[in-house]
C-alpha cells in the first residue's frame, strides 16, 4: 500500500516535471492595452510596408529610437512614398497607439 502510494507519486512527479519553469523560450512580449491596440492598427495599416517594423518598401523603424512627434508628423503627413493617414483613416488616439506600440519595439531592440 505504502510503496503504491510512493510509485505514484514518484510516477506524477516525474511525468509532470517540475512545479516552477522559467517562462518558455521566446514568450510573447507583455503589452499594455495601449500598445496591444496600436500593434493591431500597425498590422492593419502599416506592416506591409514596415514588415514586424522592419525593413520592406519602407525603412525599418524598430532599429532606432524616432522621437514620438517625428512618427507622429510622418502618419499624418506622409513623406516620399508613404501615404498621409488622415482624421479618417486614424483618429488622434489610434496614432497615439501607434506610436507607444512603436516606441516599445524601438527599446526592445536595444
Ligand atoms: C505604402 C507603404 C507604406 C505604408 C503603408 C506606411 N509606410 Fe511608413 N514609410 C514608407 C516609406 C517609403 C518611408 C520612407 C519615406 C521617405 O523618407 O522617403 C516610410 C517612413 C516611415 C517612418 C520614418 C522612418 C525614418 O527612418 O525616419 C516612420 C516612423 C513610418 N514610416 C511609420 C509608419 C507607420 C506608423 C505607418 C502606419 C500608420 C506607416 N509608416 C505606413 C512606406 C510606408
Amino acid at each position: 500500500m505504502r510503496t503504491t502510494l510512493l510509485a505514484v507519486l514518484a510516477f506524477t512527479t516525474l511525468a509532470c516535471g517540475p512545479a516552477r519553469r522559467g517562462p518558455p523560450f521566446g514568450a510573447p512580449r507583455q503589452f499594455t492595452e495601449q500598445e496591444q491596440e496600436g500593434r493591431v492598427l500597425f498590422m492593419r495599416h502599416c506592416n506591409q510596408c514596415h514588415p514586424g517594423g522592419a525593413a520592406g518598401l519602407g525603412p525599418a523603424i524598430n532599429n532606432k529610437p524616432l522621437p514620438s512627434v517625428a512618427m507622429r508628423t510622418q502618419i499624418r503627413h506622409g513623406v516620399g512614398a508613404m501615404p498621409a493617414f488622415t482624421d479618417e483613416m486614424l483618429d488622434d488616439a489610434q496614432v497615439d497607439a501607434i506610436v507607444a506600440f512603436l516606441n516599445d519595439l524601438q527599446e526592445a531592440k536595444d
